[in-house]
This record gives C-alpha cells, structure tokens and sequence, in this order.
C-alpha cells in the first residue's frame, strides 16, 4: 500500500502560535521512516503553501482569518480527493485541526463520486462543534466537526459543493473532555456518538473504539480517523495547541491505534495540532509519529 504525506502548516485556525510547526516536527521525528519499516511505500508532498499570519487580516472576529483557510483547504481538499483517487492512502499533518475542513471535503467527494459512505472517528479532547455563533475564541480549528456535519457558517457548511459531508449517525467522538457552553447545544442538535474520558474511564479504551469500529464496518465503506494530539494526557504530549488535563495516557492512546489498525479498515488519517513551541525536545511530535505507526501496523516500538 502507499501512502501519501501532505503537510498542512496552518496556524491561522488556533489562538495560538506555532502548530505551523507541526509538520517539521513530525517529519523530524522521522515520521517517513517509521512507515517505510512497517513495508509501505510513502512519498511525501511537502507542505501546502498558507501565507503566514503575520502577512494575513483577522477579519471577521467570530471566523478569524477565514478566508486564507477557505483558500488554502481547497488546495489541501483538492490534494486529499486526488490521492484518494489514485489509491493511495493519505496522512495529512497539520498544522491547527482546521485542517479538517479540507480533508473531510476532499475524502467526502471522492466517497460521493464512488457511491462510498463516510465514516469519522474524532479522536480529540474537544469536539470541535462550535458555529460563529456559539465560538468564544471566533477559532476556526473550534468549528470543524460542526461544519463537515451541515452547521455553521454558510461559506465552510458549502465548501467544496458537498453538504454535508458527513451524517451524525455516521461519526464518533473519542476523549472529549472541553466543551464550551453553547457548543453543547450544537452537540444536542446533530447527535453524533460522543464517548467522553469519563466514559473511557469507564469502560476502557479497548471497548470503545471496538464497538465504533464494529458499528462503522457494517455502516460506512470509508472510515477516516481525525486524530488531534490534544487527546493525549499533557503529561505525556505537551507540545499541543490548546492542552487539557485528564487525556489519554500512553499506552491507552496506542491500544487505541493499534485497534484501529488490527480492524484493518482505515482509509484516512489526519494529525493536528502539534505545537513545537509549547514541547520539550519534540517529544510530542515523536510520540504522534509513534502513534501513527501504531495506527497503521507497528506492535513493538
Ligand atoms: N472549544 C474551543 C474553541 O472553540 C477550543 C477548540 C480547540 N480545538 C482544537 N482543534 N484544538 O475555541
Ligand atoms: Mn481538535
Ligand atoms: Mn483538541
Ligand atoms: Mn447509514
């Protein structure tokens, strides 16, 4: 099999500097050879050009920078569609999870002219339902989820002709532990499957995402998984855009990969929100790098 890396070094979707870094760090945690010794083919696409912020206006305050992320997810969903197209696998490495915009775009129209059913596995400790409306941050990388499900702002709900994307019934939430007040309703309205960490306390890490991948196997014929590092325990990935405590701790964030990839079922992967700046020598994006090889075969590190 073959995959395609593209990076996505986007920061304009984050409050916060520095997740523009993440895909360096990742390519520096050796993230190419790591794939390459599990026996794929990669290549590497290098990064899509976004302007950097400094060169950028704010605009509206409630999307801010919307329209350089509008531009550059196009090229990002245009790149995604024709590597879907060609039949290889892609790994997008970001970069702020706004980046999903673009990526669950470019999967859902390859899906839709394949007659393929979508499925998203958010892996995340936010759920990133915000609209323009509910935002307190007016942060992109907030409203993703949201918008790939048909709500939001008119211009990321219809980006790239498809709406939605994707269906509610259709997606799960994985280590949700940060949700803002008026996003909760946003959650209500659409419905999708959310397993908090309390939930993952509960009932293991192991059950949850079986029972996600055995419910999407029969259900959808594409599974992508968006995977956003701040899932993680802080403890163990400082290096994250917006970090909270009480995440996943090491080996249930790789029995979590492992299992999807013991399922075999995994069409597309996504890796956001690496931040190099808040990490101690990239440790973060080294234990990413780890993950995805998990998520995609490794068993012994
Ligand atoms: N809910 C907060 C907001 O809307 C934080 C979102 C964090 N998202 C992320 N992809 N790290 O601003
Ligand atoms: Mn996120
Ligand atoms: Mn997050
Ligand atoms: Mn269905």
């Amino acid at each position: 099999e073959n995959i395609s890396i593209i990076g996505f070094p986007m920061d304009l979707g984050s409050g916060r500097r520095g997740v523009d870094m993440g895909p360096s760090a990742l390519r520096i945690a050796n993230l190419e050879r790591r794939l390459r010794n599990l026996g794929y083919k990669v290549e590497d696409l290098g990064d899509i050009k976004i302007k950097i912020m400094e060169k950028q206006r704010v605009g509206d305050p409630k999307l801010r920078y919307l329209n350089e992320v509008l531009k550059t997810s196009l090229t990002l969903a245009r790149t995604v569609e024709k590597v879907l197209d060609k039949g290889n696998f892609p790994l997008c490495i970001g970069g702020d999870h706004s980046m999903a915009i673009g990526t669950i775009a470019g999967i859902a129209a390859h899906c839709k002219k394949n007659k393929k059913s979508l499925g998203v596995i958010w892996i995340d400790a936010h759920a990133d339902m915000n609209t323009h409306e509910t935002t307190p941050s007016g942060n992109i990388h907030g409203m993703p989820l949201a918008a790939s499900m048909g709500l939001g702002h008119p211009s990321l709900v219809n980006f790239y002709g498809i709406k939605p994307k994707l269906k509610p019934e259709h997606c799960a939430l994985i280590g949700i532990r940060s949700v803002d007040i008026e996003e909760r309703k946003n959650i209500r309205k659409l419905n999708p499957a959310v397993y908090t960490m309390s939930d993952v306390d509960k009932l293991g890490i192991h059950r949850v995402i079986s029972r996600v991948l055995k419910q999407f196997r029969q259900q959808v014929d594409h599974i992508h998984v968006s995977f956003d590092v701040d899932s993680v325990d802080p403890s163990i990935a400082p290096g994250v855009g917006t970090p909270v405590k009480g995440g996943l701790n090491y080996r249930e964030a790789h029995l979590l990969m492992e299992t999807i990839a013991e399922c075999g079922c995994m069409s597309s992967l996504e890796v956001a929100e690496v931040n190099p700046i808040l990490d101690v020598h990239n440790t973060s994006a080294v234990f990413a790098a780890e993950l995805i090889a998990s998520s995609m075969g490794q068993r012994i590190l």
